[in-house]
């Protein structure tokens, strides 16, 4: 059983810049029962844009999922226009800060030295950064995938005390698996990821033991491929995006998840 070691198995989804008022209400409103009657081991967890994270914090304020924020800034306040700290995000109800994915790299210029800095302001608010890394479909031809999720996780956790590694999630999330446009990785190629990430870790820190990292993988995860990415070894958990949109789509992927509990 995968959840026999007493380690929860992480799912969740991020809803990128997705949903109004009202998708936010009937989305709650409809998954809360499922979240309701989840096994004890599935730690669900839902990452709304800024706007509406308090209002599902609040809706789902009667279950156990963790509610998280797509992006912070560094510093505790001060002038940066445009910007929402970690007070901020503590404030409303999150406990996740989602930080660095490709998405944000690509389009908003974040770059391995920022998300550095975010997850050291995370994790000195009490918050858990959830730490996006991945290789793009030129470095997987160039056969430089492994040197690219290594390089960016350890800048990213540069200067992170072992201690605190056990309130960090990374995601293994290959920018070729994402999206409309993405190839799913293979249970096979999710795993290799992790793998060399956790091995990368284990060189820097040393064994990991109570301080392991939670490791997901992300990227094109739907309700076909969910089982098998689930039974890799190295995998605590999937991260979705199109797939749990919709309450119906998270709710399949719990449900099949929860057959991996014991
Ligand atoms: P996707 O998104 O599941 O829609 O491919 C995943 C992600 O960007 O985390």
């Amino acid at each position: 059983m995968k959840t026999s070691s007493g380690k929860k198995l992480w799912i969740g989804s991020s809803w990128k810049m997705n949903k109004t008022s009202s998708e936010v209400e009937r989305f709650c409103e409809q998954i809360l029962p499922v979240l309701n009657d989840l096994p004890d081991q599935i730690q669900s967890f839902l990452i709304p844009p800024f706007p509406y994270a308090q209002k599902v914090a609040q809706e789902l304020e009667s279950v156990t999922t963790r509610i998280g924020v797509q992006n912070i800034c560094w510093a505790e306040s001060g002038p940066f226009t445009g910007e929402v700290s970690c007070a901020m995000a503590k404030d409303i109800g999150a406990s996740i800060v989602e930080i660095g994915h490709s998405e944000r790299r690509y389009w908003f210029g974040e770059t391995d030295d920022t998300v550095n800095k975010k997850v050291r302001a995370t994790l000195d608010s009490g918050l858990s950064p959830l730490v996006c890394v991945g290789d793009t479909a030129d470095e997987k031809q160039w056969g430089v995938s492994v040197e690219s999720i290594v390089r960016q996780v350890k800048i990213a956790l540069y200067g992170i005390e072992k201690v605190e590694l056990g309130r960090v999630l990374v995601a293994y999330e290959p920018v070729w698996a994402i999206g409309e446009n993405g190839i799913p990785a293979t249970p096979h190629e999710a795993e290799e990821g992790l793998k060399a990430i956790y091995d990368a870790l284990v060189s820097v820190y040393g064994e990991l033991d109570a301080n392991k990292v939670t490791l997901l993988y992300g990227g094109s995860v739907h309700q076909d491929n969910a089982e098998e990415l689930i039974q890799q070894p190295t995998i605590d958990g999937l991260f979705i995006g199109r797939a749990a949109w919709q309450p119906e789509g998270y709710a399949e992927i719990l449900s099949i998840a929860s057959r991996y509990t014991s």
